[in-house]
């Protein structure tokens, strides 16, 4: 669940030092070089577990504003002046919390008015000294650069693709660095992986803006991004190619109907379909076959569309401006692209407030089974929308 839990992050904001700075450590990696080993008990379980697995920012984000939540409780917003009023938090009321009272949140699981909060929320074993440390970064949360962001870099992660190297660009007076592994430090992650689904899932829990290369669902809220068409454009796309090919046909939209067909008939099915049959591939020598891809896929095609991704990054975070975080920016994601990027060999990429879904084209290849090989033939086709 926690993904990013588990990394040990050395990119620090330059403006703060002593206590605060270790209470950060703490708030976003479960530790720092004095504390390394904070333990912490989660729901109801007996077995103390290492607080780096559940850093408090896994939950209430980077910035402190609160998170979601799978199940159960939502993770509130515990930024400074949120803490210094009494709220309605949940089904609870409670008091405004002093530093004494937060301190007994975080330790026993009571709110400033005594409620015990919800066991989502673990209980963490601190000391004197850490406790103060991160009472002290909760008192400055808010004055923040925000995560990704300090004086003189925008610090994006970018997960497969090695041979990319960070654009030398530099965008208000601050250059552009490329953090290989998950960080929750960073404006945005691309993330070269044609099956994002459940990094789509994760972009929306720890609120980190997402782009995949492909996903079989459209992403579940406004985190995600995918760069390619949906599932049921390229079905949609071979139902077009099918009426006008002059040829009986059948598009398959599952495996039962993959195998059933008739073995004259051209078969056109998508590459998710192929996928879910899992082992039992159905027998496709002899066979008029006809493939749905989100893209060509060799490794080149992929790397050429982690490329347009970043290209596109790059435009909506200079549009974004000097003052950038992560809403900005996903504002202007939703924003069209400049005309600039918006073309690329794969089609055009729509997305907007409403879609987070991209291309505007399928790949369609005909397979030949004796070679095992695939040919572009029809070769990119404009999916209906
Ligand atoms: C696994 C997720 C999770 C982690 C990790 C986590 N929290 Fe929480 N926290 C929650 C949830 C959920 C609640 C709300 C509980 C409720 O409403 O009963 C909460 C409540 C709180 C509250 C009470 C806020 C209020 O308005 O009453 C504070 C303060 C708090 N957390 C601080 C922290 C700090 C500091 C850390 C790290 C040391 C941390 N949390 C780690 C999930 C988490």
């Amino acid at each position: 669940m926690l993904r990013f839990g588990l990394c040990v992050i050395a990119a620090l904001g330059a403006s703060l030092s002593g206590s605060p700075q270790r209470g950060r450590e703490i708030y976003r990696n479960g530790g720092n070089a004095d504390a390394p080993t904070i333990r912490a008990v989660i729901a109801g379980s007996s077995q103390p577990l290492e607080a780096s697995m559940l850093p408090c920012a896994s939950c209430h984000g980077s910035d402190g504003r609160g998170g979601n939540s799978e199940s159960g409780a939502k993770p509130p917003d515990i930024t400074p002046l949120t803490l210094q009023q009494p709220a309605d938090v949940g089904t609870r009321r409670r008091a405004a919390y002093t530093p004494a009272l937060l301190t007994r949140a975080i330790t026993l699981g009571f709110d400033a008015s005594g409620n015990p909060l919800d066991r989502v929320m673990p209980r963490f074993q601190l000391s004197t000294r850490d406790a103060r440390d991160l009472i002290a970064y909760l008192a400055v949360i808010d004055r923040e650069t925000p995560p990704g962001v300090s004086d003189d870099a925008l610090r994006i992660v970018l997960l497969g693709a090695p041979t990319i190297e960070a654009p030398a660009t530099t965008l208000y007076g601050r250059r552009i660095e490329l953090v290989r592994t998950p960080s929750p430090d960073a404006l945005i992650t691309i993330d070269a992986d044609a099956h994002g689904d459940a990094q789509l899932e994760a972009a929306e829990r720890e609120r980190m803006p997402t782009v995949v290369l492909g996903a079989k669902h459209p992403p579940p809220g406004r985190h995600g991004f995918v760069l390619t068409s949906t599932e049921s454009e390229r079905i949609a796309a071979l139902r077009a190619f099918a009426a006008s090919a002059g040829h009986a046909s059948v598009v398959a939209t599952d495996c039962a109907t993959l195998r059933a067909a008739d073995a004259q008939t051209w078969l056109l099915f998508s590459a998710t379909t192929l996928d879910d049959c899992g082992r039992s591939e159905p027998e496709l020598a002899d066979r008029h076959v006809i493939i749905a891809f989100a893209y060509p896929p060799d490794a080149a095609g992929s790397e050429q569309l982690v490329r347009a991704a970043l290209e596109r990054v790059l435009a909506a975070l200079a549009d974004a401006g000097r003052d950038v975080t992560r809403e900005t920016l996903l504002d202007a994601l939703e924003r069209p692209a400049p005309a600039s990027t918006s073309m690329s060999t794969f089609g055009l990429l729509g997305w907007s407030r409403q879609r987070h879904v991209g291309f505007d084209r399928a790949w369609l290849a005909t397979f030949d089974a004796r070679s095992g090989t695939l040919r572009a033939e029809p070769g990119w086709s404009d999916v209906v929308r």
